[in-house]
């Protein structure tokens, strides 16, 4: 049996992850590959209570602390109920967000000790390291404003903006930076996909990388 390959999606707020998710996963399924798609927070049933209690915690109520640990706890969940399973099974995973997310979030933009979210991640991945990250890369006053008009039509299943919406351009900016830091430290690993252009243009990068990974 040939393992299965781990790739995620990573990126600032609204630059485009979710919607070449959905691009790949018609992509893959043309070819007729066995993958999976799943998210972070949220990809098992205690998942999806977490992400709740994440999310949508409005009010500044979440501890950071918590926040952290809440992610971790989602983590630990995730790898072990469903993707390590999926891996083994010889099916792809593709994840919307995995632990670089943490480090970038929680590490680098609320302050943690990079050495702690390190080892919190180390624990609840188990060491499981993606074969592939696809980081969305894209100014933040963009991706702000590709959220805004997400938010403000009707059709979208987003139409409440969430708590990381309202934090200031700032903690985006440090996001953003944070993530081009960690590709700049694994190259192999983390592709960056320049995420200015249209949705068709994005993805034709997107597929060369995937592709290349994939094989
Ligand atoms: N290349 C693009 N050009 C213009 N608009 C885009 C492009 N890609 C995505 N969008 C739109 O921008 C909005 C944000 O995209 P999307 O939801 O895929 O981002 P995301 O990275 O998943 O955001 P979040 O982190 O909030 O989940 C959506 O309304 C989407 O339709
Ligand atoms: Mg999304």
């Amino acid at each position: 049996m040939i393992r299965g390959k781990l790739i995620t999606f990573e990126g600032i707020d609204g630059c485009g992850k979710s919607t070449q998710l959905a691009l790949l996963e018609k992509h893959l399924s043309d070819r007729g590959a066995s993958f999976v798609i799943t998210r972070e927070p949220g990809g098992t049933e205690l998942g999806r209570k977490i992400r709740s209690a994440l999310l949508e915690g409005s009010d500044g109520s979440v501890e950071p602390l918590a926040e952290l640990l809440l992610y971790e706890a989602d983590r630990a969940q995730h790898v072990r109920q469903l993707i390590l399973p999926a891996l083994e099974s010889g099916t792809h995973v593709l994840s919307d967000r995995f632990y670089d997310a943490t480090t970038v979030y929680q590490g680098t933009a609320r302050g943690f000790d990079p050495d702690l979210i390190r080892h919190l991640n180390m624990l609840a991945t188990g060491g499981l390291k993606p074969d592939l990250t696809l980081l969305f890369d894209l100014d933040v006053e963009i991706g702000l404003a590709r959220t805004r008009a997400r938010s403000g039509s009707d059709a979208s299943p987003h139409a409440k903006p969430d708590r990381l919406d309202r934090e200031p351009v700032e903690f985006h900016r440090r996001v953003r930076k944070a993530y081009l830091d960690l590709a700049r430290h694994e190259p192999d690993r983390i592709r960056i996909i320049p995420s200015h252009g249209t949705v068709e243009e994005t993805f034709e990068l997107m597929i060369a990388a995937v592709d290349l990974a994939l094989g």
